[in-house]
């Protein structure tokens, strides 16, 4: 049997790891697991229940009695609950707590693809295959601009996006614990100048490469 295929897909927030991690999964039969989710149900539950999410303790607490059977719930993809998110994944009780779920799920004999900032790096060290995927702040404050413009916001302002995305970069990079940062080992893909089409091909060149290296 072959090994297991575990594609560890990391980058800052905004820059598409999401759609490309999906479709990778999807080319490869391969589950698929948006791991930023589970922070962001863990921000969600912290703020539903009116704790402090820069509480380190309370937010640890939360998130070793998460419950991770409404991560399909569409309003953890919203905007509040990423910057949630990125408030509590600072803190080490945290992490630690969502450990085990995410190395359960990368355990599956076929393999998986993980998306997230630490999964090359922290989750899945030995991951056959790590894309850390980047653009300039300013093509990703654009490409979200873009889209909430296309699902009919009016009140969208670029500007006040990219300054968001500069302290959510510097929030998630300058963290003590698993901070984001590309493994020595990963594949830098700079999404800048490709479409979602071109970022799809050259990670599935990626992912190629290392199956014929077997
Ligand atoms: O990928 P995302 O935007 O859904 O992630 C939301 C926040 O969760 C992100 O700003 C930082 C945190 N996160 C993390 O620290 N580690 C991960 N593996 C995934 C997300």
């Amino acid at each position: 049997m072959n090994p297991p295929l575990t594609i560890a897909i990391d980058g800052p927030a905004a820059a598409g790891k999401g759609t490309l991690a999906k479709r990778v999964a999807e080319r490869y039969r391969l589950p698929y697991l948006d791991t930023g989710l589970i922070y962001r149900a863990v921000g969600r539950q912290i703020a539903n229940a009116g704790a402090d999410p820069d509480d380190a303790d309370a937010a640890g607490m939360f998130a070793r009695q998460l419950d991770v059977s409404h991560l399909d719930d569409p309003t953890l993809r919203g905007h509040e609950a990423g910057e949630l998110a990125s408030r509590v994944a600072v803190h080490g009780p945290v992490r630690e707590a969502l450990v085990a779920f995410q190395r359960g799920f990368a355990a599956r004999p076929e393999g998986a693809v993980l998306d997230g900032r630490d999964i090359g790096t922290v989750i899945c060290p030995e991951a056959r295959v790590k894309i850390f995927v980047t653009a300039s702040a300013e093509v990703r404050a654009r490409r979200r601009t873009d889209e909430l413009l296309a699902h009919g916001r009016d009140d969208v302002d670029y500007e006040r996006i990219l300054a968001e995305v500069r302290a959510r970069d510097e929030r998630d990079s300058g963290r003590d614990v698993a901070p984001l940062r590309p493994a020595e080992d990963a594949h830098l893909l700079d999404t800048s100048q490709l479409d979602i089409d071109g970022a799809f091909r050259a990670a599935c060149e990626v992912v190629d490469r290392a199956l014929a290296a077997l």
